[in-house]
């Protein structure tokens, strides 16, 4: 059962902004925090914890459940924070569920833990592509190079006659693929896909039509750990997409989510109302759908992404860029300018208080 106690505040305060951060190169690298970003966080919140502005962190990353994302966010970041303000790449894939996909066979794609991530949207039958590669014998021809063995997986079977798939995945028809993370074996992902996409849903079997795919986000590239910027989850798009169109007659059709599409910021902008309704109490149906802040402020650190994300929505999207991922120049981006550049997170968070308090 979510909590939001921590939220909790008088309706006289009901404050007239909101702050949506990305994750990678603006609050993270890896697992470390960047920028001075928990003690700009911990400005958010009231001497005894509860949250005094709302804000929700808006990445084009996942993985993991938003549960579990928020659980690691408060342990990394040293400030509570719900599920509700973690918004992911995935998190739209809970809005397919109903009707198309619920009790059809679904692949899930990527590190972390997809099929986990699928399960708790309400997908009743989700395989990782792990797993479902893993049922059809060579499949990858060059599963004997990789030093790599499977971990663990909670939807394997094995009894006395070796490993047995939980659904009849020989003549089911897989009815949808979603990338929901970056993918961890490209080599290997790219192939198994290719099999599902152009077999309608069935590998090994006669061509068929393409089952639909989707992308939790389209970034071509991001900020991890490493100096330089890595290939992201567009990247892998890009590869799928030219060796599928090369191999198949009809191209490749898919849906990419994520920042930089409007919808997402409309989406972000319907949450942190939502936060102002457990923040301060007041009644949900009073606001609406309408947008209830003067001013939500995107900090990013990708142009073509978050800050041209936020000029596309316009109003009441204000954009700051930072310098501490995928962007680094001195001025402003040239095509895509963000309203306001500063070197760190802990510098947005300074500038967004000095003038909304
Ligand atoms: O894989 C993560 C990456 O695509 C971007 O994450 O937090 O910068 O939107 P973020
Ligand atoms: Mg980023």
């Amino acid at each position: 059962r979510r909590t939001y106690s921590h939220l909790r505040r008088p309706d006289s305060e009901r404050p007239s902004f909101g702050i949506a951060f990305d994750i990678d190169g603006v609050i993270l690298r890896g697992r470390t925090p960047i920028g001075g970003s928990p003690q700009a966080l911990r400005r958010l919140y009231d001497a005894d914890g509860s949250l005094k502005v709302p804000f929700l962190f808006l990445t084009n990353g996942g993985g993991v459940p938003e549960t579990k994302r928020a659980l690691e966010l408060s342990e990394l970041l040293k400030v509570q924070i719900s599920a509700l303000q973690v918004v992911q790449g995935h998190s739209p894939f809970r809005r397919l569920v109903s009707s198309r996909f619920e009790n059809e066979l679904i692949v899930a794609i990527g590190k972390g833990e997809p099929a986990a991530v699928m399960l708790e949207y309400g997908f009743k039958k989700v395989l990782s592509i792990d797993d479902y590669a893993s049922y059809f014998n060579d499949i990858d021809p060059l599963s004997q190079y990789k030093s790599w063995g499977l971990k663990h997986s909670y939807e394997r079977n094995y009894n006395s006659k070796g490993l047995q798939p939980k659904y009849d995945v020989y003549s089911e028809r897989v009815k949808g693929a979603f990338v929901v993370s970056d993918p961890v074996d490209w080599g290997r992902d790219i192939q198994v896909l290719c099999d599902i996409l152009r077999c309608g849903g069935l590998p090994g079997k006669e061509n068929g039509h393409q089952p639909p795919l989707f992308f939790a986000a389209d970034d071509l590239e991001y900020q991890a750990v490493f100096p330089s910027e890595r290939l992201g989850m567009g990247a892998f798009r890009i590869g799928l997409e030219s060796i599928y169109n090369s191999i198949h007659s009809s191209p490749l059709e898919y849906t990419s989510f994520g920042k930089p599409n409007p919808f997402v910021f409309k989406n972000a902008e319907s949450i942190l109302t939502k936060l102002v309704t457990h923040v301060c109490q007041v009644k949900e149906t009073m606001m609406g759908e309408k947008c209830a802040f003067n001013t939500i402020y995107m900090i990013g650190d990708n142009p073509k992404v978050d800050i041209n994300g936020a000029k596309k929505v316009g109003h009441p999207w204000f954009s700051i860029l930072t310098r501490t991922g995928v962007f680094r120049g001195k001025d402003n981006h040239e095509q895509y300018p963000a309203d306001l550049v500063v070197d760190t997170v802990g510098d947005a968070i300074d500038f967004i208080l000095k003038k909304e308090c």
